[in-house]
């Protein structure tokens, strides 16, 4: 059966040991000499980005390469896209190749749902619009469980912009399914209306926020937001919001201050933080390729 990963609802505790567990075997590869296995040879993988990243799709095709698949780059700066060409027919001609993944990104949420509905083949999504980014927030899950050895118990408190993050929205849900206590915290214009709802508590201060956590999550400003005027300036930001060694030692000892990428450095994490060996963000991007690597082989085993 086509097997998609389109966003965390659904995904089972189960299914998420299995990813992350296979992950870590992925991760002795990521870090060996010799690359190279055949785990997925002969079968072909599509990177499909509307949007601009550096992890995501790097991880993807060197995950890709790791198993030993062919990859098709699908620069949609040059493509067809440029023509007209729909999102349903872009993805129909990747099939037509031969395709037996299509990893895609998109401004638009629902757009990998849509682009799974009307292909063959699978599709893993790569981040959409505000809606998920399940691939990050699993990155996140496995880095969290290397560190602590456990998810289960851990209070994890994710600080930012949460009301436009599709990172923050994963990762409630797949921490949540994993018995993780997940609390927020950032400047009032960018919590969500009903937050509780999603199942996380709202923190009442920057102090409280840090207070019991074991991972620090930020978040990064999208800096195409700013003159919505979502906040003051980065200076007040970073005065009020921003995570640095020193709001660290007010958490738990041994937390970890975790940022999907790109940091605005200086804003969402100080300098010195980012240098600050309880900062995991580089660990995440190595984590990112052995998760991929094991959702990849997830999806194509059967
Ligand atoms: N975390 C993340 O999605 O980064 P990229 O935009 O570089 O892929």
């Amino acid at each position: 059966m086509k097997k998609d990963f389109l966003c965390m609802e659904g995904v089972s505790a189960a299914t998420l040991t299995k990813l992350m567990d296979d992950a870590a075997e992925m991760k002795k590869i990521v870090l060996s000499g010799d690359k190279s296995t055949d785990i997925l040879k002969g079968k072909t993988v599509a990177t499909l980005f509307y949007e601009n990243s550096t992890r995501t799709r790097c991880s993807f095709e060197d995950a890709a390469k790791y198993l030993g698949a062919t990859v098709t780059v699908v620069d949609v700066s040059t493509s067809s896209v440029q023509k007209g060409e729909s999102i349903l027919d872009t993805g129909r001609t990747i099939e037509a190749m031969g395709t037996d993944v299509i990893v895609i990104r998109h401004s638009a949420s629902g757009a990998p749902k849509y682009l799974a509905d009307n292909v063959g083949c699978s599709v893993i999504n790569a981040g959409d619009g505000l809606h998920a980014h399940p691939t990050q927030a699993l990155l996140d899950l496995f880095t969290i469980r290397e560190k602590f050895g456990k998810v289960e118990g851990l209070t994890v408190t994710i600080i930012g912009d949460v009301k436009h993050s599709r990172v923050a929205r994963s990762n409630i849900v797949s921490l949540t399914t994993m018995g993780a206590k997940v609390r927020i915290y950032g400047p009032p214009t960018m919590i969500p209306v009903a937050a509780e709802k999603l199942g996380c508590e709202v923190c009442s201060s920057i102090e409280d926020a840090f207070k019991g956590s074991d991972v620090i999550m930020g978040l990064r400003i999208q800096l195409e937001r700013q003159q919505k005027g979502l906040f003051p300036s980065y200076g007040e930001y970073a005065k009020f919001f921003g995570v640095t060694p020193e709001r660290m030692k007010l958490a738990n000892k041994g937390a970890i201050a975790m940022h999907p990428g790109p940091v605005n450095r200086g804003v969402e994490f100080s300098y010195a933080l980012c240098e600050d060996e309880c900062c995991y963000k580089d660990i995440q991007v190595t984590n990112g390729v052995a998760t991929r690597m094991a959702l990849l082989k997830w999806i194509l085993e059967d």
